[in-house]
């Protein structure tokens, strides 16, 4: 059914004393985008299920869930890559309508994908600016690509990076995952959506790319971010939304859960000590 945020039985605004600051940025009280009732099927095959989601500015959401829960669909559900079968996506409070990759960038969605869709035989400023290049004269204007790159890293603590004329095939997974959350973040941004960013990495390329990500968030800029890794989640994270079986079974501040509730949420769809969504007194 499509209520709108505020008439959903799903708190918007602050759930207790624990909870951080979530009510967005600026005179609005919405959050940055909210989910309700949002289903997706794929014939008989139902990937995601009435869907209530909250996604405040500024912080990180981390959606966690077992294989095969929802998250890499609901997340291209977010993106516009498969619109809801049912339910509606709201955009800072407002009703977005005929959802689609296109109107996802408008809005400032970017979204990094498990394959990253990084090109090897490129440096990374052509990887940057693929299909975008600032011309001068009729001609690519390498060196104002080149500076930007060099700043864009720089303003997201990418250091490790030797030369952004390296070909993208010479870099570590980690650098890689900064590439494209750079690449992803050129564009005015407003949430940054990453699947499985520390998935294939090592511990020390692990730690990069969770401090990027707590670097777009000291930016302004939300993060909603599929992770396997619970030690991961709880360093990160500042919210936590938990999928299982299709459906949204609990979203809320990381100060509600320790690692064994969220265990519990993730094998289960339920937790005697933290609030699920599905809940109906909730
Ligand atoms: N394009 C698709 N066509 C049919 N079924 C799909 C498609 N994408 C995902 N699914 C199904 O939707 C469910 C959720 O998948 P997914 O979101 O990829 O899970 P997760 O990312 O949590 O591991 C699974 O049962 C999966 O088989
Ligand atoms: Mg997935």
């Amino acid at each position: 059914m499509n209520s709108t945020p505020e008439s959903s039985n799903l708190p918007t605004s602050p759930r207790g004393p624990s909870e951080p600051s979530d009510s967005g940025v600026g005179s609005s009280s919405a959050p940055l985008l909210s989910l309700r009732g949002v289903s997706k099927n794929f014939g008989p095959v139902q990937a995601i299920q009435d869907v209530n989601l909250d996604v405040p500015d500024g912080l990180v959401t981390a959606l966690i869930g077992d294989n095969g829960a929802g998250k890499s669909v609901l997340i291209k559900t977010i993106s516009g890559i498969w619109p809801p079968s049912e339910g509606t996506i709201y955009w800072k409070g407002e009703e977005v309508r005929d959802h689609t990759p296109r109107t996802a960038a408008h809005l400032g969605i970017a979204t990094v994908y498990q394959d990253l869709a990084l090109c090897d035989n490129l440096d990374i400023v052509q990887n940057m600016y693929l299909g975008r290049e600032e011309t001068k004269f009729g001609t690519l204007d390498e060196i104002t690509m080149e500076l930007a790159t060099n700043q864009l890293l720089k303003d997201l603590s990418v250091s490790t990076v030797k030369s952004v004329r390296q070909l993208v095939a010479s870099l570590s997974g980690g650098q890689r995952q900064a590439i494209a959350v750079a690449r992803a973040v050129m564009r005015e941004s407003r949430l940054v959506i990453l699947d499985e960013p520390t998935a294939a990495l090592g511990v020390s390329q692990t730690r990069q790319v969770l401090e990027l990500i707590r670097t777009l968030s000291s930016r302004g800029i939300a993060v909603l971010v599929i992770s396997h890794n619970l030690n991961d989640v709880f360093s990160v994270a500042d919210r936590i939304a938990v999928m299982h079986l299709g459906r949204l079974v609990s979203n809320g501040p990381i100060s509600d859960y320790d690692t064994n509730s969220a265990v519990e949420l993730i094998t289960t769809g339920q937790s005697s000590r933290v609030p699920t969504t599905l809940a109906p007194s909730s």
